[in-house]
């Protein structure tokens, strides 16, 4: 028992981290892992808060066992059905006949999905409110929807103000021993890997990450044990609070401008890095420069998620963006991506598309993105009379970040 880590007394971490884990989803480019987060609650009955990924099976069911320390298992709560964390769902059932898995009716219907199971005996359907007593402690089901998939609910234990928020509030980064985010500098470490996830993982559902928010008023949680990443404690709640009620409604965390291009033989990159000194030459701070071939399009979309403002810029190819805006493009649309402004830059050589083409995406698939300036349109490479155009644009794009500026001070 001693080997295990505990949040509370009797509620102890049974999770684990996976650093070799390259792509999160197949999909998304890991630095540093990921940790899948479980927790098992040890009062007069057993509650097990979620489960895991496979690839932590082993070390998993060793906390297990151990948090158990010979009892028996009452409760698998299933806040997300989705693998990364119910993967472990069938051999919990297993290992533990008796055990009676409490979710939503999605949750039990998903679970009946991904496992060939005889639910009827072994599930306890729960609905918005509902209270499940386990001894000393009481838990509340709080139904969140569509925060991430259509089954997740919360979890809180009464009284005590501790909250599992399934995918919400959740980072990418393996643990590193620390499992509270007051342990660390979790602005400084983790806070670009909430943002990465949040936008990735969670950012389409912006609507409902706000109502689930809405539902947690008055709950004032003291610790919130998201899926991945640090447990939230201190003034790291009230931190990622703000960042979540901002990301779900798609304003911006700050005034500035990120520039994300794409380029063949390096003319569409001159003309942004260009701007980009134009932009600082009139004063804007912190700008930042993606190349969308060598950054994945998941960091950059964590970008947009944070600067009020973007430029686009892409090569026409086969009469059709650059494959590579083209997919960052297409995931800002497919996340709901809105409320920014942008400035495009296009090139083409015999038959120019780009600048037309990302002005249609930004108006027709997107909402609320407003084009600043007219489009540049780079006709193989930027002629030194262009540089009125594109200083124009640099002043444009200033002065609208300026604008942004003095409303936020006001
Ligand atoms: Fe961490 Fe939606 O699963």
């Amino acid at each position: 028992m001693n080997k295990l880590q505990s949040i509370a007394p009797d509620i102890f971490g049974v999770g684990e981290s996976d650093r070799r884990l390259a792509l999160f989803e197949n999909l998304f480019p890991l630095e540093n892992g990921v940790s899948y987060n479980a927790w098992l609650i040890a009062d007069e009955k057993t509650a097990l808060i979620d489960t895991a990924d496979a690839s932590v099976a082993g070390p998993f069911f060793a906390k297990l066992e151990a948090a158990l320390n010979g009892r028996g298992l009452d409760y698998l709560v299933v806040s997300h059905a989705e693998p990364d964390h119910g993967a472990l769902i069938a051999e919990v059932c297993r290992r533990w006949p008796g055990v009676k898995l409490v979710g939503s009716k999605k949750a039990l219907e998903l679970v009946g999905q991904f496992f060939t199971l005889q639910l009827e005996d072994c599930c306890m359907e729960v609905k918005e409110g509902d209270e499940l007593r386990l001894g000393r402690r009481s838990l509340r089901f709080i139904m969140a929807p569509m925060v991430h998939w259509p089954e997740v609910m919360f979890t809180l234990v009464q009284g005590e103000g501790i909250l599992f928020a399934a995918d919400a509030f959740g980072a990418f980064g393996a643990l590193s021993g620390n499992l509270f985010s007051d342990e660390m500098d979790y602005e400084a470490l983790c806070l670009q890997d909430a943002r990465v996830y949040y936008a990735n993982i969670v950012g389409k559902f912006g609507p409902q990450v706000l109502a689930a928010l809405k539902k947690l008023d008055g709950a004032a949680p003291v610790m919130i044990c998201p899926l991945h990443g640090p447990v939230l404690r201190g003034e790291d709640i009230a931190l990622m609070t703000e960042k979540y009620s901002r990301w779900a409604a798609y304003r911006p965390e700050e005034a500035g401008v990120v520039l994300a291009y794409a380029s063949m033989y390096g003319h569409t990159e001159a003309a942004v890095a260009r701007l980009a000194a134009l932009l600082a030459e009139k004063g804007l701070r912190g700008l930042r420069i993606y190349d969308v071939s060598k950054t994945h399009y998941s960091q950059i979309i964590a970008e947009v998620f944070r600067c009020s403002h973007l430029v686009l810029a892409s090569p026409t190819y086969n009469m059709h963006l650059h494959n590579a805006m083209d997919a960052l493009v297409r995931d800002m649309a497919a996340l709901n991506v809105q409320n920014r402004d942008v400035a495009v830059i296009g090139n083409g050589s015999w038959a120019p598309a780009a600048h037309t083409l990302l002005c249609k995406a930004l108006a027709e698939d997107m909402k609320n993105m407003r084009l600043l300036g007219e489009p540049l349109l780079i006709r193989s490479a930027m002629k030194p009379a262009q540089e009125t155009e594109l200083e124009a644009l640099a002043e444009t794009l200033a002065a609208s970040v300026r604008a942004l500026l003095t409303s936020l001070a006001g």
